[in-house]
């Protein structure tokens, strides 16, 4: 990592590197014009020419043709790793490895023994680690966070989300493949099991309902969690379209999160008795740059976790898809 030079700033240029440059991959790099202390200084493909293409779209100084020469390069803090989330495992303990910091998608892994390896690893390498919910830094959910905090609708009891994206099934997709992690759990239910985790904290029991596909992989997931104490969320994923909507329900009101809440750019409070107060937040880029922000943020001040997305919270969402997997009954391994 290197200071600023002459900026009489305190921050440090993360070297960022990309590994699996596919289509998610894209869209961070395009949003890395965003990061203000940060720098795309790397990627590693399986293969030589899709890195060096990608390279050429994003101005990026070197491509690799093996994830392992990418990894090599002593030039290189921190790795984003794009990679089918059967692939997390072996991709992520990789990073840690060599002793890089690492942004992995969401979902983490594909099972939740899986996430226990990569977060032991960490720990144990005392290396920086993050889930790439994008989600917890967007503008919007962290005043969402703030004003659950600031008790602005009593106590909270309740999260009701839906997450829908129509997918026609094609058994080559990654979406549809079960040795690719595919199906609604990893790819949208992680983010309505997040959304529910962040407010509500871990349930003391999980329900899951779904339909499988024929690839083995699951076309829709209905999620409800309890907490023991009659708090609640009522959860869905689905690979045919829906609103994507969410809302937190406290007793004294409720906060809409307006589609898609995955990524909003405004919240509504709404209180018995008052207009409602519509919040408007849209991020200035994409949205991907702030997760990226805040690795480089963490980095800078020595933090190994995210204090908005740690581990833990990563740990306790890996294990409500773990059991909506196992009650499905999608088949889900991780690669070692
Ligand atoms: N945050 C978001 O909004 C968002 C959106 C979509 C997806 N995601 C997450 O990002 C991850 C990747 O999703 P994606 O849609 O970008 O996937 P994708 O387009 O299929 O790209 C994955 C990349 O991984 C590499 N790869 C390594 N091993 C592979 C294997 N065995 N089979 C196929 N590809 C392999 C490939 O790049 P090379 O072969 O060139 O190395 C491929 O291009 C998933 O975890 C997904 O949930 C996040």
């Amino acid at each position: 990592m290197m200071t600023h030079a002459g900026t009489g700033r305190f921050a440090v240029m993360v070297r960022w590197a990309v590994l699996g440059p596919g289509r998610i991959a894209e869209s961070v790099a395009g949003d890395f014009s965003h990061v203000a202390d940060g720098e795309l200084v790397a990627v590693g493909s399986r293969s030589a020419e899709r890195a060096r293409a990608f390279a050429d779209r994003y101005g990026i100084p070197r491509s690799y043709g093996s994830y392992a020469e990418l990894l090599a390069d002593d030039e290189v803090d921190a790795v984003y790793v794009a990679t089918p989330h059967t692939w997390h495992v072996a991709h992520g303990s990789a990073v840690l490895e060599a002793g890089k910091a690492l942004l992995m998608e969401k979902s983490f892994t594909a099972t939740l023994a899986g996430a226990e390896r990569v977060v032991g690893l960490a720990r144990e390498r005392g290396v920086f680690a993050m889930e790439a919910m994008w989600t917890r830094f967007q503008p919007a959910i962290v005043r969402l966070r703030e004003l659950v905090a600031d008790g602005a609708i009593g106590e909270v009891r309740g999260v009701e989300a839906d997450l829908g994206a129509g997918r026609p099934f094609d058994p080559d997709d990654r979406l549809f493949s079960l040795d690719l992690g595919g199906g609604t759990i990893l790819d949208l239910g992680v983010y309505v099991v997040s959304l529910a985790q962040m407010v509500l904290g871990n349930p003391t029991r999980v329900d899951v309902s779904g339909s499988l596909m024929a690839t083995g992989v699951d076309g829709e997931s209905s999620y409800l969690l309890s907490y023991g104490d009659g708090r609640s969320a009522t959860l869905r994923a689905a690979f045919y379209p829906s609103p994507g909507a969410a809302r937190v329900l406290g007793t004294k009101g409720w906060i809409d999160i307006p589609p898609r809440f995955h990524h909003p750019d405004r919240i509504v409070l709404r209180r018995p008795g008052s207009e409602p107060d519509e919040i408007v937040l849209p991020p200035a880029s994409a949205g991907y740059s702030l997760e990226v922000d805040e690795v480089n943020r963490c980095l800078a001040e020595g933090l190994t976790e995210s204090p908005t997305m740690p581990l833990d919270d990563t740990l306790a969402v890996q294990a409500i898809l773990q059991q909506a997997a196992d009650q499905i009954g999608v088949a889900l391994t991780d690669h070692p």
